[in-house]
């Protein structure tokens, strides 16, 4: 990825891409039915096996259903991710350990405030008995998507899948038909912070050309 200023305000694809990262501080301000139309549409654009369009996204508004979810939301945080992030924090003390914990302490604060996203769009799959992979991946494209259409109109969001820990509670919590599946809960509101690049290894170290001995130079 190259260094090059990126305008912040540019609504060219390129520049979404890069500076489209999980916002997890977000205002409790309410966002226009009308935006999340667009961002719905987004979706529903993507790629899907068949074309068969089996996700279903639920918009939840909700205050008391959001906050029944975090606290699964946050129990799963608790239990299983922060042990886990804790295990693999950086030993020494340096600007990897920092980040770290600049990390852990936008991920805890979503968590503490996952409820107070004014909506969520939780991505969801109809039919949802075979295989759950094959499923999941005519979802994840739809929720990229959405994501994007959210950056470039200027709404923070995150793409999120921890509360599958719970996927009972929270299914009935969200009152999801049988044979429906949740994959991803996309938390949505205007940004506190200023969207930024994202931080991501170069591609020489991850793509390849005709081999895995021969990086792609760029
Ligand atoms: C399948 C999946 C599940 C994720 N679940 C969560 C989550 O539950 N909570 C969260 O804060 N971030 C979650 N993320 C976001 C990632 O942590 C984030 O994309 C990654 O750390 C890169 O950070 P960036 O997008 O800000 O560059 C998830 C991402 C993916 C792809």
């Amino acid at each position: 990825m190259t260094d090059q200023a990126i305008d912040l305000n540019s609504t060219d694809l390129f520049d979404i891409q890069r500076t489209m990262r999980a916002m997890r501080r977000l205002k409790p301000d309410p966002v226009p039915d009308a935006l999340i139309t667009r961002i719905l549409e987004a979706g529903t654009c993507a790629p899907n096996g068949g074309n068969s369009q089996k996700w279903r996204f639920l918009v939840v508004k909700d205050p008391a259903v959001k906050k029944a979810v975090q606290h699964y939301y946050k129990c799963a945080y608790d239990e299983v991710q922060k042990p886990r992030h804790d295990a693999h924090a950086p030993k020494e003390p340096g600007p990897a350990l920092d980040q770290h914990h600049r990390n852990e302490a936008a991920i805890e604060y979503l968590t503490d405030h996952f409820h107070e996203a004014p909506v969520w769009i939780v991505a969801c799959a109809a039919d949802a008995n075979s295989d759950s992979a094959a499923t999941g991946a005519s979802v994840f494209p739809a929720v990229q998507n959405m994501l994007l259409a959210a950056r470039a109109l200027g709404l923070g969001a995150t793409l999120t899948a921890r509360h599958v820990a719970f996927r009972e509670e929270v299914e009935e919590l969200l009152g999801l038909p049988e044979n429906f599946r949740s994959f991803a809960i996309l938390p949505i509101g205007y940004p506190m912070g200023k969207f930024g690049p994202t931080r991501r290894a170069p591609l020489n170290e991850i793509a390849f050309l005709d081999n895995f001995d021969t990086p792609w130079e760029v």
